[in-house]
């Protein structure tokens, strides 16, 4: 497995392109099944969880293309025949799960394998399941996979989402957009990656009410056609990458490729702490203070602070003078980076789903390790204002949703070098 070497205590300087979103794209490429035509979307990300759902697009039948030097990628849905996501492919990436809407929705039949646990926490699908039965599909349980029947046209209905789920609201559009009479979708997640999909299925020639709000009603479709479509920047990229800027006195980066409006608070947030943010359009300025102040968050739905940079802002605050709090309303379990950066040298500690903070703590460098994506991006982002040299293990981790982290990061000055796993 991959491991950096990160040298320390290097200001960032100069310029970030930030890439496509991962999670946009996502229930984008799942729904590219639902469409009688080719579908091809620009500004992929060259990212292992996307080289992972081309696959499980082609065990079904579709024909892929990534053409990742260029970040397109191409996808003929016609041939689709094999209704299957085997749990190999299914545990890889929980997001797999999409093809249960996808597939059903198509073709009415489905046969996906349970996602499992996860490393952080339980992450369960009930609400997606509630949601398709309320709907009228029948699902039902064996050995481990889920199986979806529906007949051509079904009732649909409503459903409530309890808590806002950005997963189940993705399936239950590509369940219910080309089967359901009228159904209506209450507390939808309305993150920017959801927004995608209902415009890009709508224009297509979905009927979608209430794109955007927390209540969405389906009617259904009969076809939904092909076509061209960009993806959406990645705002959980572009975070990671003002929290890099925001961290060491004289990081001064500019982003480029943003869109600001799916930062949601989040801009306000990191002023708060005495960091200067520019935003001119798609571009984005940040550059960090002399004294970072302690700035407390507890992550929620969108708009509010993303679970997903959580992470990241809690190993900022190791370096903000003052003591501040992280807590995580959305999951409850996703603090498995704390104890290595304690071993950095920070001062913190969780209590049920609360770090606690005691800044500013001078880091040095340490071999870390962790076991999911956000958590190992915010140990990078410690060992680059650490003194010393540091190992980051298991950065097959940051591959699967940063694209080329080590390039853009040393193009700005960071020192990361990648050993590759013999
Ligand atoms: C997506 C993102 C993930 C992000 C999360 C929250 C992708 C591929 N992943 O994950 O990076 O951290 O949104 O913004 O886009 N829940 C249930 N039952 C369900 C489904 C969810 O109780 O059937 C709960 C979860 O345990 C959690 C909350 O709902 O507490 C939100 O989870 P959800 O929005 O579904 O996250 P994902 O879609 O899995």
């Amino acid at each position: 497995m991959d491991k950096f070497i990160i040298k320390g205590g290097h200001p960032l300087r100069g310029t970030i392109k930030i890439s496509g979103s991962k999670n946009a794209a996502l229930p984008i490429i799942a729904g590219s099944l639902l469409a009688d035509e080719p579908v091809t979307i620009h500004n992929i990300p060259r990212l292992q969880d996307i080289y992972t759902f081309n696959n499980v697009l082609r065990v079904v039948g579709a024909k892929v293309h990534f053409d990742d030097q260029n970040n397109v990628v191409h996808i003929d849905p016609t041939q689709v025949s094999y209704l299957e996501a085997p749990y190999d492919l299914v545990r890889k990436m929980r997001a797999s799960f999409y093809m249960l809407g996808a597939l059903v929705g198509k073709h009415g039949y489905a046969k996906v394998s349970l996602p499992g646990g996860c490393a952080w926490g339980p992450r369960p699908v009930d609400l997606h399941l509630k949601g398709m039965e309320a709907m009228g599909i029948t699902i039902s349980l064996d050995k481990g996979y889920v199986i979806a029947k529906a007949k051509e046209t079904i009732k649909g209905g409503e459903f409530t989402l309890n808590p806002s789920s950005v997963g189940a609201t993705v399936n239950l559009l590509l369940a219910s957009v080309l089967r359901a009479e009228e159904f209506t979708i209450h507390n939808a997640a309305q993150e920017p990656d959801v927004v995608q999909l209902c415009n890009f299925l709508a224009e297509r020639g979905a009927n979608i009410d209430g794109i955007g709000t927390s209540t969405l009603t389906i009617r259904k479709t009969n076809s939904l056609s092909g076509g061209e479509v960009y993806n959406d920047p990645d705002r959980i990229e572009l975070g990671t990458y003002m929290i890099a800027g925001a961290m060491y006195p004289g990081n001064d980066l500019t982003l480029t490729g943003c869109n600001a409006a799916h930062l949601g608070n989040f801009p306000e947030q990191l002023r708060e702490t005495g960091t200067e943010v520019n935003i001119d359009g798609s571009i984005i300025t940040v550059k960090a203070p002399e004294v970072l102040q302690p700035v407390s968050i507890s992550t929620a739905i969108y708009p509010g602070f993303p679970t997903d940079l959580q992470a990241q802002w809690a190993s900022m605050l190791t370096q903000a003078s003052g003591e501040s709090t992280v807590t995580d309303t959305v999951y409850f379990d996703r603090f498995s980076y704390v104890p290595e950066l304690v071993r950095l040298g920070a001062d913190m500690h969780n209590e049920q789903n609360t770090v606690k903070i005691i800044g500013k703590t001078p880091l040095t460098g340490a071999s870390v390790m962790s076991t999911d994506l956000r958590a190992s991006v915010s140990l990078v982002l410690a060992a680059m204002v650490s003194k010393n040299t540091s190992e980051v293990l298991r950065v097959y981790h940051l591959d699967r949703g940063y694209e080329s982290l080590e390039t853009k990061l040393n193009a700005v000055g960071a020192k990361i070098s990648r050993i590759e796993a013999e």
